[in-house]
């Protein structure tokens, strides 16, 4: 079976990248990574795809007068290496409109929040000012509008009253890390199906169905 080649993109650490290579590791999984595009030279993610013998690129958004021809240079990028599929892994630039609708519903995201509940970028912090007993990441197709668009996959993990931002950011990365290389292998295996803002997911069975509702303390 042919696998589904995914551009991954980022701005820094590239744990989720790191996730996602493991993923593409093995065999049997329906999805490699042809091109790991970062914004900024330094993005630790580069080394981590180069350590696994991915192409990489880097282009600076600086080199560019507006987002639309920065995001049409990315584009050539994914072009020339055959993407199918681009998934945003901790990449911090908002997506141009033309971008979002030439790759249209061929675009996923990773948030650690459970969406729509705190959008942006210091969603940990928005989770702990809230009081919320529960946080957790979610995938979804991305849309125009920033962290919005039909869902694919949510994990949570509990909120603790003596959280930190880091802390928290830790516990959800661990989930985050699972979602996305399944986000991934459902879109490879034809389980998911787009309806307006949604997304119907047929799991498959060795996912299971549980719902984890975590102790407190
Ligand atoms: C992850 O926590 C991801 O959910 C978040 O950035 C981090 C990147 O970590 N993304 C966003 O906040 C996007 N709105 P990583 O570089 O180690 O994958």
């Amino acid at each position: 079976m042919a696998r589904l080649k995914l551009g991954v993109l980022i701005s820094g650490r590239g744990s989720n990248l790191q996730a996602l290579i493991a993923a593409c590791a093995e065999t049997t999984y329906p999805a490699e990574i042809v091109l790991v595009l970062a914004n900024k030279p330094d993005a630790m993610g580069l080394e981590h795809a180069r350590e696994a013998g991915i192409a990489t690129a880097v282009v600076e958004h600086g080199d560019f007068p507006d987002r639309e021809s920065f995001d049409k240079a990315v584009h050539a990028q994914l072009k020339d290496a055959d993407v199918e599929w681009v998934c945003l892994a901790g990449y911090m630039r908002l997506l141009s409109s033309w971008f979002v609708e030439t790759w249209n519903d061929r675009i996923i995201n990773i948030h650690p929040s459970l969406l729509p509940a705190f959008k942006g970028i210091d969603a940990h912090a928005q989770a702990i000012a809230a009081g919320v007993k529960l946080s957790g990441c979610t995938v979804h197709i991305v849309r125009t509008e920033m962290d919005a668009g039909p869902i694919l996959v949510q994990a949570a993990v509990p909120l603790l009253p003596d959280d930190t931002e880091d802390s928290l950011a830790a516990r959800i990365l661990t989930v985050e890390h699972q979602c996305y290389p399944l986000a991934v292998r459902l879109i490879a295996e034809g389980r998911v199906q787009i309806d307006g803002d949604t997304a119907i997911v047929v799991m498959p069975p060795d996912i299971g169905d549980q719902i984890i509702s975590p102790p407190q303390s």
